[in-house]
């Protein structure tokens, strides 16, 4: 029990694939991820549908991934960014400063898969828009992630301030997965004030050049994936 609300918790398993060879020898080319999950904890607890397209998009650039400096925020059970440590990069994954219990579910998830948090992963509290000490240590990072967190407008601008402030005098990169909740919501002129600009990526394409079936993962979902750089 947690808060007098009972906690229902299951293991969800994430198999990612690559594309079969000639002789349909998959080796090595096979990655699975568990993520132990709270229903009833809170949004931090439960892996929501965003995270798996993010992973399976940094599944797809895997090659690319080992030795970068990759920086999570907003990462609930982490899913993008365990992906991203399994494939060698050096990741960082934040949640709000304000969400301990979150901190140490996610450390949970980290464990789960045999990363061991402080050895294999960094584990930070970054509260979005809130700049400190901690954050000035953050830089420099190549690769900037997170999934669903836009879905809340008055905190798009404090998460696009983090992200400013970190790609800053870099030649990073953010790729972020959201869900569209409203055709009413927009973070055009925040970016424009921010100086970054955006691009989503189109997933058909992506699908045609990598083999996986975006479609099919996001459903009837609107899903998106959308990099964002320095203007
Ligand atoms: C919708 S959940 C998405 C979680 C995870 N990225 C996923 O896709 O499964 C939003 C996440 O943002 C985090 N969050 C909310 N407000 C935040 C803030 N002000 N600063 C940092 N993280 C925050 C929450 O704790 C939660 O983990």
């Amino acid at each position: 029990m947690s808060d007098g609300r009972p906690l229902s918790g299951q293991l969800k398993k994430f198999v990612f694939r690559g594309k079969s060879t000639n002789n349909g020898d998959k080796r090595g080319d096979y990655l699975e991820i568990v993520i132990p999950e709270l229903l009833s904890a809170g949004y931090s607890f439960y892996t929501w549908p965003s995270a798996p397209l993010l992973a399976w998009f940094l599944w797809s650039q895997r090659k690319h991934l080992r030795g970068l400096r990759v920086l999570e925020l907003g990462c609930g059970t982490g899913l993008p960014g365990i992906l991203a440590s399994k494939c060698g990069a050096h990741v960082t994954l934040t949640d709000s400063v304000a969400l301990p219990r979150s901190l140490t579910h996610l450390s949970a998830c980290c464990e789960a898969n045999g990363l061991i948090p402080g050895r294999d992963v960094q584990i930070i509290g970054l509260t979005w828009g809130l700049f400190l000490t901690d954050v000035h240590n953050l830089q420099p990072v190549d690769l900037l992630l997170a999934s669903d967190c836009f879905y809340e407008p008055s905190q798009f601008e404090e998460v696009l301030s983090t992200v400013s402030y970190l790609l800053d005098g870099t030649d990073a990169r953010f790729l972020c997965a959201y869900q569209e909740r409203s055709s009413d919501w927009s973070i055009e002129a925040l970016l424009k004030k921010w100086s970054l600009k955006g691009a989503l990526l189109n997933l058909d394409s992506l699908s045609d050049s990598s083999g996986i079936d975006y479609r099919a993962l996001i459903g009837d979902r609107s899903l998106h994936l959308l990099e964002i750089v320095p203007v």
